[in-house]
């Protein structure tokens, strides 16, 4: 059967330029595997007083998503060269409680976008660093570093002619990545 894969957008932006780019990522995969984007933006902001009461049922149902994927991308922002606060907010609450994380053992890849030069770079040096923690194996190349260009994203949502052919290749490494890294 196939993989499922979920996808988490680091940005609660209606108009996010890195939920643009991951419905093409998705696009360029979608006979590879199944895909679902697992929203974070409703999640109210973590604080371990939730834990065993109903406040932490919106996490609940979270934790629960995330263990029903084969695997994760994370398509992410940089908010002042960091994480996006609504994506650590999103990962801390899905670790929590202790000895209760969702995230140990699944394979990721993370990748985003941004008009900078940098591209998100650095918020997604930040996210290793997290996941190091959180005990996911992170695919380490090809690194996407996506610089926001017109043209990345064509009038129909696939990727531009530009990208098309890295990203295809980015997201089949992943699938193998995930692949490989199956949690039994
Ligand atoms: C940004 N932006 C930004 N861009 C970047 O490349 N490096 C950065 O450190 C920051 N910092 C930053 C902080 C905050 C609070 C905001 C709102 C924005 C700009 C950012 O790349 C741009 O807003 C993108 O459109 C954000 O992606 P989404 O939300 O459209 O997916």
């Amino acid at each position: 059967s196939k993989l499922k894969i979920g996808v988490i957008v680091g940005s609660n932006s209606q108009q996010s330029i890195n939920r643009q780019l991951a419905q093409g990522l998705v696009k360029l995969a979608q006979d590879q595997a199944d895909f679902e984007f697992l929203d974070i933006s409703h999640l109210p902001l973590y604080n371990r007083d939730f834990d065993g009461t109903p406040a932490s049922k919106p996490f609940q149902d979270f934790k629960q998503k995330i263990r029903s994927c084969n695997g994760l991308l994370f398509v992410t922002p940089e908010h002042n060269r960091s994480v996006p606060a609504v994506l650590k907010n999103a990962i801390d609450g899905g670790s929590r409680p202790y000895g209760d994380s969702a995230w140990a053992g699944i394979p990721a890849a993370i990748i985003g976008t941004s008009p900078g030069g940098p591209a998100t770079s650095m918020a997604q040096q930040h996210l290793r660093n997290i996941f190091v923690f959180a005990d996911m194996p992170t695919m380490q190349q090809p690194e996407g570093f996506v610089q926001w260009k017109d043209g990345l994203i064509d009038a129909e949502g696939n990727i531009g002619p530009a990208s098309k052919e890295f990203l295809a290749k980015y997201m089949s490494k992943f699938l193998a990545w995930v692949q490989l890294h199956q949690k039994h």
